[in-house]
């Protein structure tokens, strides 16, 4: 096999197949994709790796994901909402800690109230940090006309995961409605990018019926739709939700952590100036998860800094990391973990997208 493996990334471009036997590399073969993707990492984005402080501002969330703790549906969560305040609170922090980046999400909203909020907090970020602090924003579906607003008013990335991109596999795994359908999420990744934003994307890997053809197809799409950024995690199963009834038929659960680390592998293979994050969720299931995926090619961290008050309440998963800690915690901690991967923090670096700037251009 190993032979075979050798073969395989000794090749200029994947085939398919290529991609496939790549993404189910254990062992010895394992290694080997990893020393080329740490290669291709280190030649191409370098050591550094950049921070993205995570606000999770609130868990309301108006649509119903069948793999999702917080969904609409799940009345055990107590729903939050920061104030105004917590959120500048938690930019400052960002700043002055020299993050220069921060990520606004919460659960999916589309009322007029929420649209305005957003745009009112993002020109006030820019505005308290003298435009110093990038901003990504993780806020879902929504109008061509809402993104191109909140591009006006400050937010320059956008994270939207496709989640899956076989669409049997996107309609078991979500409600069959209009607020839940997959050719508008294409419509949304497309309008991001046409905007100008910086866009990431991603899936969720080991999900109940996904298969590695799915996978191999979900990275090429990615590099069809030339993103960004993107952003990869495994499927983690939570009790409140209809999809955990499917629990016997997932991997287990080192295996969907394996090959979400194949994934980045192979992803920073084919993409090699992109962004790629370290997901939390692979700390879910391993204690050094999000390091090993920095090894592998991922060049992105995202330390949370939501206030400790509200982290219970903000679990798509079970099993999430940092609940208990808080924003310093969270920063001195990972930039050990960092150091121990052999990565240096970019701090006070944007840490654009080096994909995205090059297609500017
Ligand atoms: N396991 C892993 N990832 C999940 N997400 C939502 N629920 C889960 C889960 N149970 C991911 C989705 C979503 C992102 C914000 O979190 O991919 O896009
Ligand atoms: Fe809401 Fe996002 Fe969870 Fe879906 S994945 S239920 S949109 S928070
Ligand atoms: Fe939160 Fe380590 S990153 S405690």
């Amino acid at each position: 096999m190993s032979n075979n493996m050798e073969n395989i990334l000794r090749k200029e471009e994947f085939d398919f197949k290529d991609i496939v036997a790549l993404l189910q590399a254990e062992g010895e073969d394992q290694k080997l994709l990893f020393a080329k993707a740490q290669e291709v990492q280190l030649k191409y984005v370098g050591k550094k790796v950049y921070y993205r402080g995570l606000v999770e501002f609130s868990n309301v969330c108006e649509k119903n994901c069948f793999y999702c703790g917080i969904r609409k549906d799940n009345k055990k969560v107590d729903r939050y909402n920061l104030n105004d305040e917590e959120v500048l609170e938690a930019a400052r922090y960002a700043h002055v800690n020299k993050y220069a980046s921060l990520v606004l999400q919460s659960g999916e909203r589309s009322d007029v109230h929420f649209i305005n909020r957003v745009d009112k907090l993002l020109k006030k970020i820019k505005e308290i940090t003298h435009g110093e602090l990038g901003i990504t924003i993780s806020l879902g579906e929504q109008s061509d006309e809402t993104y191109a607003q909140w591009f006006q008013s400050g937010a320059h990335r956008y994270l939207l995961r496709i989640e899956t991109t076989n669409e049997v596999l996107y309609k078991q795994i979500h409600p069959n409605n209009d607020i839940h359908d997959f050719e508008n999420r294409l419509r949304c990744l497309k309008a991001i990018k046409k905007i100008g934003y910086q866009a990431g994307t991603g899936v969720m890997v080991g999900l109940p019926w996904q298969t590695f053809e799915d996978l191999a197809r979900d990275l090429l799409f990615m590099k069809e739709m030339d993103i960004d950024m993107c952003g990869m995690g495994p499927y983690i199963e939570h009790h409140e939700t209809p999809l955990f009834g499917n629990k016997d038929i997932l991997w287990p659960r080192q295996t969907r952590f394996s090959v979400t680390l194949n994934m980045i592998a192979v992803l920073r293979i084919l993409m090699k100036n992109i962004n790629i994050a370290a997901a939390t969720a692979l700390q879910a299931i391993d204690p050094m998860g999000r390091e090993k995926a920095l090894r592998v090619g991922a060049n992105v961290i995202m330390p949370n800094i939501t206030p400790s008050s509200h982290r219970k309440d903000y679990q798509l998963y079970e099993n999430k990391p940092c609940i208990d800690e808080g924003a310093d915690d969270c920063g001195d901690c990972l930039s050990l973990r960092i150091e121990m991967a052999g990565r240096e923090v970019g701090l006070g670096e944007w840490g654009d997208s080096k994909h995205f700037l090059k297609r500017k251009k």
